[in-house]
């Protein structure tokens, strides 16, 4: 199976329960509050589910790789999209989409993406410090250009209403679909660049998703022994999640219905792109409830879910609650992650790919490739409350260039955090925002 990570890279983390800070009772006391709430045997119904669940999931993804991902033209999704497209990119959460920007379009952006960085070379920031693979650039003339483009916005629209919210009218619903433009950042791989940065991760937060009342409340089907009734794409609680309630510079404070980003140049397989596990309700539901089970003691029994029992301790496996969560092969074994990782198929410039955002991926650790590998972040976020709030501070700080929230600060020398003094409007070459469109600039948050 070519794209199977066949050779697990053996930088990507692990964890065990030595993991856990002893002194630190938060955890402890949420995990049992979260056990009183739902209770023992709802939660391991739904993890009996889960595991079974699990298997025919991982099996069918071992088994087609790459081909778990969905790839639709552009227009199938905007113009001629049926149920069955609908059905199948909730299905997976994730999918590819060509051809968003004209190929030619997207290679010219790319160009003078290297020419506005090689001007700007002595202010401009980026991670990792030492061999820069991600800029921390969030309005640059070609990030600008192309989320703002009437194609891009109406896709991004078209995402967002994949989601609905019970807890509004139809109206007010309809209102929550129009594109936010949050601000991201860019990526400019060189070849042969390694990068252990991005392993196995969700985004959006960690211990939060338990800890947040709101963000709980998404899960609750889950935890309370329903999870085939769960749905991920029900935003009612999603939308008011705080999921910066813990400080941490991986967390963004927006609720974006996907994660994605827009291609440069060529990505390839093998050759420093992203990788993805491409189910969302069984591997969200498993994410959600393997804190809450210690692994049998006869090792070799680990596949029987019956075996696990409830774990009472406060650690919560590759939960640390700065960082995203992260998950290793050893403390999500049924995820069977070597098998259902996969690498996404080869992009072209101007396509797409968009991941909903509880959904597990990595960055590929290496680069073989000749040519720069490059993307533009671009996410999908709709209108909600909070999000609008965000948008509208996002619009005064684009027009000052100080960075947006969530990138103001910057990893300092130890694990302390320092101001950026990034100013982008005072970069050679900035975009004019006169010259964006009237849609566009309230996507950015002009009059929201
Ligand atoms: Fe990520």
């Amino acid at each position: 199976m070519p794209s199977r990570t066949s050779t697990w890279p053996s930088g990507w983390p692990t964890f065990s329960p030595s993991d856990n800070e002893p002194n630190d009772t938060l955890q402890a006391e949420l995990k049992a509050s979260i056990i009183a709430e739902y209770g023992p045997e709802a939660l391991r119904t739904a993890w009996i589910k889960t595991c079974n669940a699990l298997k025919d999931v991982t099996a069918r993804i071992a088994k087609e790789g790459n081909k778990s991902v969905p790839i639709f033209s552009y227009e199938e999704v905007t113009s001629n999209h049926s149920e069955q497209v609908i059905n199948q990119m909730k299905a997976t959460g994730c999918f590819i989409i060509r051809n968003v920007v004209p190929s030619a379009e997207a290679s010219q952006h790319f160009s003078e993406l290297q020419a506005f960085i090689a001007s700007n070379r002595d202010t401009i920031t980026g991670w990792p410090a030492k061999s820069v693979a991600i800029y921390h650039l969030f309005s640059t003339p070609t990030q600008l250009k192309i989320k703002t483009t009437p194609k891009h916005l109406r896709l991004q629209k078209l995402l967002n209403s994949l989601y609905t919210d019970s807890s509004c009218s139809l109206e007010e619903q309809e209102a929550k679909y129009e594109p936010i433009l949050y601000p991201d950042a860019v990526r400019v791989r060189a070849p042969g660049q390694e990068f252990l940065g991005l392993g196995p991760h969700i985004d959006s937060g960690s211990l939060v998703r338990w800890a947040d009342h709101s963000y709980r409340q998404t899960y609750a089907a889950i935890l309370s022994g329903s999870p085939e009734t769960y749905d991920p794409f029900d935003m009612a609680h999603r939308q008011y999640a705080r999921t910066d309630l813990f400080p941490g510079g991986a967390h963004s404070s927006v609720f974006r219905s996907f994660q994605g980003w827009t291609a440069l140049t060529k990505c390839e397989s093998g050759k420093g792109g992203l990788l993805l596990l491409p189910d969302i309700k069984t591997a969200t539901a498993y994410m959600m409830l393997r804190p809450f089970f210690t692994a049998p003691v006869k090792e070799e029994e680990w596949r029987d879910a019956e075996k696990w029992s409830i774990d009472e301790s406060g650690w919560f496996p590759g939960t640390y609650r700065w960082d995203s969560q992260l998950l290793s092969r050893e403390s999500h074994p049924h995820l069977c992650l070597e098998d259902t990782l996969v690498r996404i198929p080869d992009m072209e410039p101007g396509d797409t790919v968009w991941w909903h955002a509880d959904m597990c991926h990595a960055v590929e650790t290496t680069h073989t490739g000749t040519i720069p590998a490059s993307v533009c972040y671009i996410p999908s976020s709709p209108s909600t409350t909070p999000n609008l709030a965000y948008i509208r501070q996002h619009w005064k700080d684009l027009v000052a260039g100080i960075p947006p929230d969530d990138y103001k600060y910057l990893d300092g020398t130890g694990s302390e955090l320092v101001l950026s003094k990034q100013n982008e409007r005072k970069m050679k070459g900035a975009l004019s925002l006169d010259l964006i469109s009237a849609e566009g600039r309230r996507g950015l948050g002009e009059g929201v």
